[in-house]
């Protein structure tokens, strides 16, 4: 019987948990390894306590981050000396990549160290750890992103997935800027062939997906194969893939400003399913700050990229991620941040202290930003925020939004689903299914969602 046979077998039917810690990259990995495993015949566990393989999907973007990963590795090893059969724990993702000696040497019970572009042999991993019962952490960190991206065009989506579905494009990033560990955990920028994507959407659209958005740390940056030696970019892509049948919606996440031109505009302008929505993180209103995090572009080039969208679709909304105090950040940055946030009016932002990241060139800068104004800076401009988002969001009480609903809310009868500019909206209505598209009469508004009524 060979090993992926002996997985069907109950004694080696395993039980399984993930827990993701990352971006939305790392949220789709979940999936992508909650489905290998499944199709290998293990099952989903309920909640913790109900598993005994248990996969820790890790991410490494912040300091924070990592710290998180081994304490709640010290609480499974409670779990797993309490166990009275195989009991596998598993650390997969970013901070797997960066830092397996650490792991091995903080957790050496953990029995496998798996890297981002290495999930695809996590099923023959778990029956290699349960055959024989090795004593040694397997480690899997290899950059090469090929059997990823085979794995993918061969994988089946099933129906229950739901009608929203991640749709990976493109793996890594070339950028290095100087604050970041993304290029270190998910090596360099990679893009996957049209016709594979074409295939996987036409795939999620026949198994129920309604809306498909594009992930990527650079999705703008695509530059996959087309055939015939021709090369396909990011905003041609959108257009061959806004044909596919059965789709209402398309969205793309995370776009880098250098990359947005004149033919994304007009993808906006022209393809009717696309989300008048773009995450376009900025990090910082200052010319200089830019500068040294390596960005490639100029705050005045960032705010044409704007412009350019909103002539194109008057009614784009954008969101955006912020760095407060990197290395050397004055009073003046940080204000000319909250002049840009003024001037660019956000539906939604993203905001984080600056972490320094082992590795990277900021790390080494000599003018670290002291902690106690990191989080001034950070309350201020997060106060700024909040404020641009709830008045986007009053902006639509008593108006109609198009929604559509993806999930159970947590109350009896309440549906929740994404309006077109990424809205969280909540409904209290029997007669809506998931997967509808409602235009929705929007009641009432609170910071981080809307309710409705049909
Ligand atoms: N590729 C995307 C985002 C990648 S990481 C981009 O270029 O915009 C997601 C966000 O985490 C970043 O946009 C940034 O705001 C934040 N981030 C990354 N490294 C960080 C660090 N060292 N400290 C604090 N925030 C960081
Ligand atoms: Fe990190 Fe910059 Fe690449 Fe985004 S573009 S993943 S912030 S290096
Ligand atoms: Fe974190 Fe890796 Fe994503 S470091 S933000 S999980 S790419």
């Amino acid at each position: 019987m060979c090993r992926r046979d002996l997985a069907h077998c109950i004694s080696y039917k395993m039980r399984f948990f993930i827990k993701s810690y990352g971006c939305q990259m790392n949220s789709h990995d979940s999936q992508r390894i909650s489905s290998i495993l499944s199709v290998a015949g293990h099952e989903v566990a309920p909640s913790l306590n109900e598993a005994n393989l248990v996969i820790l999907n890790t991410c490494s973007i912040r300091d924070k981050a990592d710290e998180k990963v081994f304490s709640d590795l010290g609480r499974l090893k409670f779990l797993k000396c309490k166990a009275i059969d195989d009991f596998l724990i598993i650390v997969a993702g970013c901070m797997a990549q960066l830092r397996s000696r650490d792991i091995i040497k903080r957790a050496p019970y953990v029995n496998a160290i798996i890297g981002p572009q290495n999930i695809h042999q996590l099923a023959d991993c778990i029956d290699d750890l349960l055959k024989n019962k090795a004593i040694d952490a397997i480690v899997a960190t290899s950059m090469d992103v090929a059997g990823k991206f085979q794995a993918m065009s061969s994988a089946s989506p099933k129906a229950a997935d739901g009608v929203s579905a991640f749709l990976t494009i493109q793996e890594g990033c070339d950028n290095f800027c100087t604050y970041c560990i993304v290029p270190f955990t998910r090596g360099r920028q990679i893009s996957r062939s049209l016709t594979d994507i074409r295939d996987e959407a036409r795939r999620l659209t026949f198994a129920g997906v309604k809306e498909i958005t594009l992930v990527g740390q650079n999705v703008n940056a695509y530059n996959g194969d087309e055939g015939n030696n021709e090369k396909c970019d990011f905003s041609h892509l959108l257009f061959e893939l806004s044909k596919t049948e059965g789709l209402k919606r398309l969205r793309y996440t995370t776009s880098h400003p250098k990359y947005i031109n004149s033919n994304i505009a007009l993808a906006h302008r022209e393809i009717e399913i696309l989300a008048p929505h773009l995450h376009l993180p900025v990090q910082s209103g200052s010319n200089d700050i830019l500068k040294q995090m390596n960005r490639r572009y100029t705050r005045d080039e960032y705010l044409r990229a704007i412009d350019l969208l909103r002539e194109s679709r008057q009614d784009m909304a954008f969101s955006s991620d912020f760095i407060v105090g990197f290395p050397g950040e004055t009073d003046r940055d940080f204000e000319q941040t909250l002049e840009l946030v003024r001037e660019v009016r956000y539906t939604q932002a993203y905001s984080f202290k600056y972490s320094p990241r082992p590795g990277t060139i900021a790390a080494k800068m000599e003018n670290q930003v002291p902690e106690e104004v990191k989080s001034e800076r950070l309350q201020i401009l997060q106060e700024l925020l909040d404020d641009q988002q709830t008045q986007f969001n009053s902006g639509f009480v008593h108006r109609r939004l198009s929604v559509l609903f993806t999930k159970n809310g947590h109350h009896e009868n309440q549906l929740t689903g994404r309006s077109e500019y990424s809205q969280a909206v909540s409904i209290y209505d029997k007669t809506i299914s998931i997967g509808d598209i409602v235009d929705v009469q929007i009641i009432e508004v609170a910071t981080h969602s809307l309710i409705g009524m049909l």
